[in-house]
């Protein structure tokens, strides 16, 4: 049985792997992409999203523009991090294919309302789609399956201000939507995503593949270590995304529990900081299911294990 997967990115590096994760697994059926503001523009990530499918050979997968802007806030892009384009020293050709008229949030509302309970929605940039499509038609709380949300620190250091993961500090307002929505919700937060580095040594491996998904990958990750060892200190780089993605289908990779999570929306330090009441001081229902453990070489291995796979089908020898 197949996961019906709509992805809402910001390609964006790690994004970039995340998708290329769900075209290499026979375990997700991708319905379609939908492209927030993050990383890069909406336009740019929209652009990257068709380019990247164009690279896999999956232009069947139809690619929707998201919002340009988060409700509340003035967008914060992250060309530092993932470069000016979005794909590090990636330079993919101009895409020839065009996203859809519709407006993501639209596609979101439109496949979770024809099909109650099987679409499982996989969030990894910031919530600003996902907030206008639970504005725009409620009932989609009860209809999705499912929604995996890249994002947030419960008891981690921010990567964006010392509080806040990146995803959540962009559109704080829109993860607090998502978070009072009553969807089931299955977080994947920095706690987790900082014990899988992808190291040197790791694509190494990959580079034994003579393929444009390889080169590709080498091209990008080789900016965002860069980021990771002027800005953090780290040996290689944080793929967020491809983990979130894994979970859809293989939840095993991480230890849960059940929370009750917020997101500060205050306008002080704290502004997109998430956090956990652990002892449920206002007895309040958990909200979301929190992955706080992780088993990072099993994530690894089937990241490097489907990238081979997808680097073998597309080889250039
Ligand atoms: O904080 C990491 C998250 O923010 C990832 O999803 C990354 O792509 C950026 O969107
Ligand atoms: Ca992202």
């Amino acid at each position: 049985m197949t996961v019906k997967i709509i992805l809402d990115t910001d390609p964006g590096i790690d994004d970039a792997l995340a998708i290329l994760l769900a075209l290499a697994s026979p375990e997700v059926e991708l319905l379609g992409i939908s492209a927030i503001h993050g990383n890069a523009s909406t336009a740019q990530v929209t652009k990257n999203a068709l380019a990247i499918l164009e690279l896999a050979h999956a232009t069947h997968i139809p690619v929707y523009k998201g919002c340009d802007v988060p409700l509340v806030k003035a967008p914060l892009l992250s060309p530092e991090t993932h470069g000016g384009a979005g794909l590090g020293y990636a330079q993919l050709p101009e895409p020839q294919t065009q996203a859809r008229a519709e407006h993501g949030s639209d596609f979101m509302i439109e496949q979770i309302m024809a099909h109650p309970g099987e679409i499982t929605l996989a969030a990894i940039g910031p919530l600003t789609n996902l907030a206008l499509a639970i504005r725009k038609e409620p009932r989609i709380v009860q209809n999705v399956k499912e929604v995996f949300i890249m994002g947030g620190a419960i008891q981690h250091a921010g990567n964006t201000t010392a509080l806040a993961e990146y995803n959540t500090f962009v559109d704080p307002h829109a993860a607090h939507v998502v978070f009072h929505s009553g969807m089931p919700m299955t977080l994947t937060p920095l706690d987790v995503t900082y014990q899988c580095i992808f190291l040197k040594e790791d694509l190494e491996r990959l580079l034994k593949i003579n393929s444009p998904i390889t080169k590709f990958i080498a091209d990008s990750t080789r900016f965002y270590m860069e980021f990771h060892d002027e800005y953090q200190q780290i040996d290689g780089c944080v793929i967020n995304d491809p983990m979130t993605l894994a979970l859809t289908f293989m939840p095993e990779i991480c230890d849960y529990r059940e929370l009750v999570v917020d997101v500060d929306i205050s306008t002080g330090v704290g502004l997109g900081n998430t956090f956990a009441d652990f002892y449920n001081y206002e007895k309040k229902k958990p909200n979301m299911k929190v992955a706080l453990g992780v088993r990072p070489r099993l994530f690894m291995e089937l990241f490097l294990e489907r990238m081979e796979k997808l680097a073998n089908s597309l080889r250039d020898d």
